[in-house]
């Protein structure tokens, strides 16, 4: 008898459960969708932080290796989204380079509202000053990346490009675009660089 009662509980429940599956089967489930359900609440400017733009989209779409027709239609589009400074100079001021790459400042919950200008965080993804023990390796190490370039002009626009808009140089970068996206001004990068690209910086010594 208790191996009949607990057969019938057990389908009793089996036939429950299959019924608030049937009814809670959302429409085709997708990251975005859920990213939307998870933040229902967030206010108007954070919701639109999860709605992917064109480029974001059509990497997505083809998971970070688009065909060669699409990565070009790309590349040409971040291009346009890079400012230069108006005085031509891409270099700043290297220490003030250093704290933006250590600081992980802005775009979080506790960062509102702004007490501080947002950081460039790239030791969070990089290793820099080859002395400093603390980095991420998800990006490559940048030690000795200004000297091993021979301090060379052309490096130096390259890496103000990278930091600005990473998606101008690979299309499915995996780099934020911190120019291109507004979350660094272009002083900060030009320090950013400085750091990365002058001979003085710890990063070169
Ligand atoms: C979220 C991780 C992440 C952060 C933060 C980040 N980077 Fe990167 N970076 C990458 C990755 C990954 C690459 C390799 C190419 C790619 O996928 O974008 C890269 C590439 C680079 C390169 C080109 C290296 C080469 O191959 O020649 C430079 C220069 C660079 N980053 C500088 C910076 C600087 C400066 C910052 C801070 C403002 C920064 N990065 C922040 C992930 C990051």
């Amino acid at each position: 008898m208790a191996i009949r009662a607990a057969l019938l509980v057990a389908s009793a429940f089996a036939v429950a459960a299959g019924a608030i599956l049937a009814a809670r089967r959302l429409p085709a489930w997708t990251p975005t969708a859920a990213l939307r359900a998870s933040f229902a609440t967030a206010a108007p400017d954070w919701l639109a932080r999860l709605e992917q733009d064109e480029t974001q989209q059509a990497c997505s779409r083809y998971r970070n290796a688009p065909p060669k027709v699409v990565a070009d239609a790309i590349l040409a589009r971040e291009k346009t989204r890079i400012t230069y400074p108006a005085d031509g100079k891409l270099m700043g001021d290297w220490k003030k380079g250093e704290a933006l790459a250590q600081s992980g400042y802005g775009g979080r919950y506790t960062d509102v509202p702004a007490s501080a200008p947002n950081g460039g965080n790239c030791y969070a993804c990089h290793q820099l000053d080859p002395r400093e023990l603390s980095y991420g390796t998800l990006g490559p190490a940048l030690a000795g990346y200004g000297k091993i370039r021979a301090f060379a002009p052309a490096a130096v626009q390259d890496v103000y490009k990278r930091i600005y808009n990473p998606q101008a140089a690979i299309a499915c970068a995996n780099m934020p675009r911190f120019g291109a996206n507004a979350f660094l001004t272009i002083d900060q990068i030009r320090d950013l660089v400085a750091y990365v690209m002058s001979p003085e910086s710890p990063v070169n010594r």
